[in-house]
């Protein structure tokens, strides 16, 4: 796949489009045929500057001078007039981690770090173990779909219970969460866009509520560790930051981690040699865990913007410019992974790659993620080792630039 133009040093390519059928499909050969090519181009079917390798991408990770992380969040189309006005009723929520840029991230990032302490971290574990073996106990013999049983409930309960939301309200609040991202990274319709900003509306209300309620009587969870910084010292957090926080990490901590958890189930099932290797000996999790961040993430690409022209690898990129960061391209970046191509729970250096970005904005949520990918597996690899991927399925994925993971994923559970 070659660049079509060039302009002033810059190659330019209208091919290239993350929202385009193969690209959903199998990202990864067009990750592959761009970085080949060149280190950076204009995509015109996104109006996005691309990044490919893995030294560029480090390099912009660790230079949130020049890559504003301010777009991180944002529509990546224009949203319609009647979502516009929905959000202008009643979603208050402004950039404050992932989508917002130092002196400002460092203040919010500094007391959200208290609240993901390893204690707090290391206390979610019999929690995980204890929802996924209820999760896994419910499933019967036959054909059943993992995303459903498994890899979206999981994540959803153990984010919500972090957090401290009731348990009560958990079907309602996963009621509003359906297509979220497609809203700020993919390409919805207008119908699609009125439910998802009503939805994003009466999610955000239900936070304000809930934060207010913790700040009249803070219990033990994460949200009343940010409100007792705030009762130590006001000025450190307001109840808006908070707020903001909590609705925040209530996708964050969600959907990145069904997606990752399903990749994983899909890449260790369709090499069923290493999928024995796990059942026959657990303590390889680990390691395998890192393997699949690095081949198949649930974050592939992640975005930026330019605050001044910048030079990456010889391409002249222009101030204010958007930016598409392929860490997936990165993560099988030849220069630094052998056989890049080649999934191996056995690779010494997987660690390496770039699924939790780096730097200022690096995931605070990665010893959660690898956590419940890791009880997981391991708990399938005890109750189901023979289990099998239903074949000739077709998995599907939802259209968007940065979001990979199956819509479902069918195996045969055996008897
Ligand atoms: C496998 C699952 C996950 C993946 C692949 C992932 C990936 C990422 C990446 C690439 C970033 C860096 C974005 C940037 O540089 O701008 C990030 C940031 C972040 N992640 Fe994750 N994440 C995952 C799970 C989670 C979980 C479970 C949580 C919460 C419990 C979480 C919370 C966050 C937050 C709050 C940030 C923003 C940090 C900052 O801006 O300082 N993530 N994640």
């Amino acid at each position: 796949m070659m660049p079509t133009n060039e302009t002033a040093g810059c190659p330019v390519h209208h091919g290239f489009d993350p929202l385009g059928d193969a690209y959903i499909a199998d990202p990864y050969p067009i990750h592959t045929a761009v970085r080949e090519e060149t280190p950076a181009f204009y995509a015109s079917a996104i109006d996005m500057w691309v990044i490919t390798r893995y030294d560029d991408i480090e390099a912009v990770l660790k230079d949130p001078g020049t890559f504003s992380a301010q777009v991180g969040q944002k529509p990546v189309f224009p949203l319609s007039e009647e979502a516009q006005e929905i959000l202008k009723k009643g979603f208050r929520a402004y950039p404050v981690m992932s989508d917002c840029d130092p002196p400002r991230h460092t203040r919010i990032r500094k007391h959200n770090m208290t609240g993901f302490s390893p204690r707090r971290i290391a206390s979610l574990e019999p929690k995980v173990w204890a929802k996924a073996t209820e999760l896994v106990d419910a499933i019967r013999p036959g054909r059943v779909d993992l995303v459903n049983a498994l890899t979206y409930p999981l994540p959803a309960y153990m984010i919500f219970t972090f957090i401290g939301f009731p348990d009560e309200d958990m079907d309602m609040l996963k009621s509003w969460c359906g297509n979220r991202i497609a809203f700020s990274w993919g390409r919805p319709s207008a119908d699609e866009q009125r439910e998802i900003a009503t939805n994003m509306t009466n999610y955000w209300e239900y936070c304000e509520n809930f934060v207010a309620k913790r700040a009249a009587e803070p219990v033990d969870d994460f949200t009343s560790d940010l409100i007792r910084i705030r009762q130590e010292n006001p000025d450190s957090l307001s109840l808006e930051d908070i707020t903001n926080v909590a609705y925040g990490l209530s996708f964050a901590g969600h959907e990145t981690t069904t997606s990752f958890t399903g990749n994983a189930i899909r890449q260790l099932l369709s090499n069923p040699e290493q999928w024995a290797a796990i059942c026959a000996d657990r303590g390889l999790i680990s390691k395998a865990v890192e393997e699949i961040l690095r081949y198949d993430s649930s974050i592939p690409a992640w975005r930026r913007i330019t605050t001044r022209a910048v030079d990456v690898g010889g391409v002249e990129i222009p101030a204010r410019a958007k930016v598409l960061i392929l860490l997936g391209a990165a993560n099988r970046d030849p220069k630094h992974f052998e056989e890049p191509e080649t999934f191996d729970i056995h690779r010494g250096d997987a660690r390496r790659h770039l699924a939790f970005g780096k730097g200022i904005h690096y995931c605070i949520g990665a010893p959660l993620a690898r956590m419940e990918a890791r009880i997981a597996l391991d708990l399938l690899a005890q109750r189901a080792p023979d289990m099998r991927l239903v074949e000739d399925q077709d998995f599907d994925f939802p259209a968007n630039v940065s979001f990979r993971g199956p819509r479902s994923l069918l195996v045969e559970w055996p008897g």
